[in-house]
């Protein structure tokens, strides 16, 4: 991980500015810096930069000058007083540093107005100092490991304020980077019992209680959705329930994570390409569970309990096959005319199992799902943008101006009653496929029959966010994202500081 530091005046021999552009003029943004910016306008439209964001372009500088190397990374249309959107910032941030790999020590000079945007910047270099080489065996050598030091250039550098956000940075990239990881990982080195095995590791030392549930509890105690899903693989599904909750607590929320290690779809085999895509499935799961360990790292005054519904899906004699009737934990019974509808299967119990473990306690103040639930979400959204449901227009509201801080994208989607008609199953109480058309929408239908009316809820489709494809983007590199973990946090936050 990046070590951050922050400085009133740079000092690396590499720095970081913005470059913007009014009108087709090239505008340098260098912040706080004092960077004399005509020294390199001639360069850059030599060199063809437009100040587009994503765009990053190196120059070295003869060698008597102050640095040997300045980086300019687009902000796009240069903003009214230098004040750019916190988000802009804090993919700039990233996109220069993920182009730094290899670099001992870089200072980042960017343009911001206050603490925000101070935190944004910050955040944009956690988050884009990332690699992912743990399976590289010959070939480990010729990786550049991330950006070792970032110096956040500010003229408030030696603000308490700003060494908070330092710290704040540190620690949401650290569980970002936990997500990312496991969204990264083979899911031959990451099965159900490696995943419980991995997030045990990281709970020693916080104030987290951790239970598990194996194949075995699982079926006796009725899991009906996670043991089906589960029965046709070599590697059995487990439940990971993870509880924080401090003696200053004013509320309790609970998060669900979808948390299919692989899923071939079953005997709904998906096709062979962009089959690998499909080890991500689990990144539901890890988000939940990282945010959760933030939470409780940042001793926010909040109870969180956390389900990770981790199973396989596979083929085998064992396997559900498509017709198969199930009994969940809730007690509905499923018949499960598809078996790539499986997400929905462990997360009805992990619904289930939330809501009943808060009835003793007075309840929930808000549920929170997240699952790589649809290919349809992607369809609807595109792959950037995650889509969000509930049954509760203010939590809705509230999640949506928290996510809008955090940069993460989500959009609120419709959850139609009438589509309900269409999970009816002539042998069981509910099907697990309705209408394709709306695929997400049904999706968070089934979800909605787990869960009671009175408690707020909110379901988050991530199945395009999770993972960049090919070409990463801002802090994003390709592989898992980490997406919801910041506004959990952020949510989180927020739910306590107007209670
Ligand atoms: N894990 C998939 C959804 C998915 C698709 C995630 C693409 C990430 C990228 C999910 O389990 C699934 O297979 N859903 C089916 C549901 C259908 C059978 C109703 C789908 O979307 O095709
Ligand atoms: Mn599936
Ligand atoms: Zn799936």
């Amino acid at each position: 991980m990046v070590l951050l530091k922050s400085s009133q005046k740079p000092t690396s021999e590499v720095i970081v500015v913005g470059l913007a552009a009014r009108e087709g003029k090239l505008v340098v943004e260098s912040g706080d810096s004092g960077l004399k910016e005509l020294t390199y306008l001639t360069q850059l439209a030599d060199l063809g930069a437009t100040g587009a964001r994503e765009e990053v372009i190196k120059i070295p500088t003869n060698t008597h000058a102050t640095h040997r190397l300045v980086v300019f990374t687009g902000l796009g249309e240069a903003a009214v007083s230098s004040e750019y959107p916190h988000e802009v910032l804090r993919r700039a941030a990233g996109a220069a540093v993920r182009s730094l790999a290899g670099k001992k020590s870089v200072d980042f000079a960017l343009p911001h107005k206050n603490a925000e945007g101070f935190a944004a910047i910050s955040e944009g270099v956690a988050l884009g100092a990332y690699s992912f080489n743990a399976h590289r065996g010959t070939s480990r050598d010729g990786q550049k490991p991330p950006l070792a030091s970032a110096t956040i250039i500010s003229k408030s550098a030696n603000e308490a304020l700003s060494k908070n956000s330092l710290k704040r940075a540190a620690l949401l990239s650290k569980y970002v980077h936990l997500v990312r990881d496991l969204v990264n990982t083979p899911a031959n080195h990451l099965s159900p019992s490696a995943f419980v095995a991995t997030m045990k590791s990281k709970v020693a030392g916080l104030p987290i209680k951790v239970e598990i549930l194996d194949e075995k509890a699982l079926k006796t105690k009725g899991y009906g959705g996670i043991y089906s899903v589960g029965q046709g693989s070599a590697n059995p599904p487990r439940l990971l329930h993870i509880s924080y909750s401090p003696t200053n607590a004013k509320k309790r929320f609970a998060f669900v994570g979808k948390g299919i290690t692989f899923d071939t779809g079953g005997y709904a085999l998906k096709p062979a390409a962009g089959m690998d895509a499909m080890k991500t499935d689990m990144a539901g799961a890890a988000s939940v569970i990282a945010a959760t360990l933030a939470i409780a790292e940042l001793k926010l005054p909040i109870s969180i309990h956390a389900y990770a519904c981790l199973a396989e899906n596979m083929i085998s004699e064992n396997a559900t096959r498509p017709g198969d009737v199930i009994t969940t934990l809730s007690g509905k019974t499923v018949e499960v005319l598809n078996p790539d509808a499986e997400g929905r299967l462990v997360m009805a119990d992990g619904l289930t199992r939330a809501v009943a473990d808060a009835e003793k306690t007075g309840g929930l103040d808000g549920l929170i799902d997240v699952a790589t639930l649809t290919g349809a979400q992607i369809i609807a959204l595109g792959v950037r943008t995650a889509g969000l449901m509930g049954n509760n227009e203010e939590f809705i509201n509230e999640f949506m101006g928290v996510a809008e801080s955090t940069g993460e994208l989500f959009w609120p989607m419709p959850l139609p009653e009438e589509l309900r008609a269409t999970l009816d199953s002539p042998v069981a109480d509910i099907a697990n496929v309705g209408d394709k058309s709306g695929g997400m929408l049904v999706a968070g239908i089934f979800l909605k029959e787990f869960v009671p009316p009175t408690t707020p809820w909110l379901h988050l489709d991530i199945a395009g966010p999770s993972h960049v494809d090919k070409d990463g983007f801002g802090y994003n590199p390709v592989g898992g994202t980490g997406i919801t973990v910041r506004s959990l946090v952020a949510l989180a936050e927020s739910a306590v500081s107007h209670s």
